[in-house]
């Protein structure tokens, strides 16, 4: 996710960063992880009564939803904040069907491996989610990204490897996957499609670089340290929004409404829902079959066609009209997620992603 364009954002698309909304609305009964599908997909019938699992970055915007659809399966949590006395971090989690009797949060760092082996300790599975997502300019790349997704990431290996863990579910990004300028022009993106890291320095693209290099990094420890390792790799991530921070992409299309002209050249290929993205951690969680990335978009799309349905639903707002191509070298195509589609996943549409994040924005009060 995206959100750092090459060239910076204009002062008008920086306002609003790190907006706290000042009460958090109540949560609603957990859906539960879409019944019928699962119901089709016999991996995932097998039980998760009393399953310990830990999700670094439980506080986020995915994290929250990842723990959420945990906990309404059965899973008993161990999830992972980075202060555990601030309350705009744990408070949203502690509200959480289930978390009562089966969410236990730790502090950590991701420099500090012994926080983290802590957190990981008593887990059959670990899902990695947590890495640093800036829409600023980023002052130190390497340690304000780099070091925290890539050293992070190898302690969070290094301990799941020691602790006994079963399967790393490790959330990488469609950052990983693009820019890639070389790919074929008549050729859909598939998960073959890897960053290209030179291209991404000459334009200073440090987020996509972090991304890239942390997913490396997890391959290659997979492969040397013999631990089970599968990967997400989320387009674009909005809808209902549980922490009361905002994330990235959700400062985004908070941006786009107050008229941002951004086109996210070398970050957007598509959107998802908050609820797939943390189906999709699940099924490859379950489906211990399953193997290598998982791209996790409900269609391969050009940001401008998001920026063109945004502005069709909700006309009374201040949309800016972008061309349609706004991602040069990207085939349209229904199916970016299929790997996924496979598992059973069907993703919610565009639609549907853009009226559940604006009306979360709405009921949060950062809109009116
Ligand atoms: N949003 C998207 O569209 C998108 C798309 C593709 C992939 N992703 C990936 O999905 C994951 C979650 O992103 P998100 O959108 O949910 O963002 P988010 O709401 O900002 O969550 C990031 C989480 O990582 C934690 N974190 C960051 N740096 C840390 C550090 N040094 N030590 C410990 N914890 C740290 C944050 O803790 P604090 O709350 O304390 O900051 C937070 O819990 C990230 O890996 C991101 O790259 C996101």
């Amino acid at each position: 996710m995206p959100y750092q364009h090459r060239t910076g954002l204009s002062p008008d698309c920086r306002k609003s960063l790190l907006i706290q909304e000042s009460r958090p609305p109540p949560l609603t009964k957990p859906e539960k992880c879409k019944p019928n599908k699962e119901e089709k997909n016999p991996e995932l019938q097998h039980s998760t009564q009393g399953e310990v699992v830990c999700v670094t970055g439980a506080s986020g915007s995915i994290g929250s939803w990842v723990v959420k659809l945990l906990l309404a399966r059965g899973y008993t949590v161990h999830g992972t904040v980075r202060n555990l006395k601030d309350e705009k971090e744990t408070k949203h989690l502690e509200a959480l069907e289930g978390a009562g009797s089966r969410l236990r949060l730790f502090q950590i760092d991701l420099l500090d491996y012994d926080s983290l082996a802590a957190a990981i300790n008593g887990c059959a599975g670990v899902f990695h989610l947590a890495s640093p997502c800036s829409v600023d300019q980023v002052h130190d790349p390497q340690k304000e990204l780099l070091d925290p997704a890539i050293k992070g990431t190898l302690n969070v290996l290094t301990a799941a490897k020691g602790l006994g863990v079963k399967r790393v579910v490790v959330t990488s990004s469609i950052s990983s996957m693009w820019p890639c300028p070389n790919w074929p022009a008549d050729k859909i993106r598939t998960e073959d499609c890897w960053t290209d890291i030179e291209y991404c320095k000459q334009n200073e693209l440090w987020y996509p670089i972090s991304k890239t290099l942390a997913e490396k990094a997890a391959w290659e420890f997979s492969k040397e340290k013999g631990l089970d390792v599968v990967v997400v790799n989320p387009g674009t991530v909005m809808g209902p929004n549980i922490p009361p921070n905002l994330n990235a992409s959700m400062v985004m299309l908070l941006r786009l409404l107050q008229g941002c002209t951004e086109t996210y050249q070398d970050f957007f290929i598509g959107s998802v829902h908050f609820k797939d993205v943390a189906l999709a951690h699940i099924l490859v969680y379950e489906n211990t079959s399953v193997t290598g990335r998982h791209m996790c978009v409900e269609a391969l799309s050009h940001y401008g066609d998001f920026v063109a349905k945004v502005a069709e639903l909700y006309p009374e707002y201040n949309i800016p009209s972008l061309p349609r191509d706004t991602q040069p070298g990207l085939l349209r195509a229904k199916n970016g997620g299929k790997k996924l589609m496979d598992l059973g996943l069907e993703f919610i549409p565009m639609e549907q992603i853009i009226r559940d994040a604006v009306e979360s924005l709405k009921s949060k009060g950062f809109i009116s």
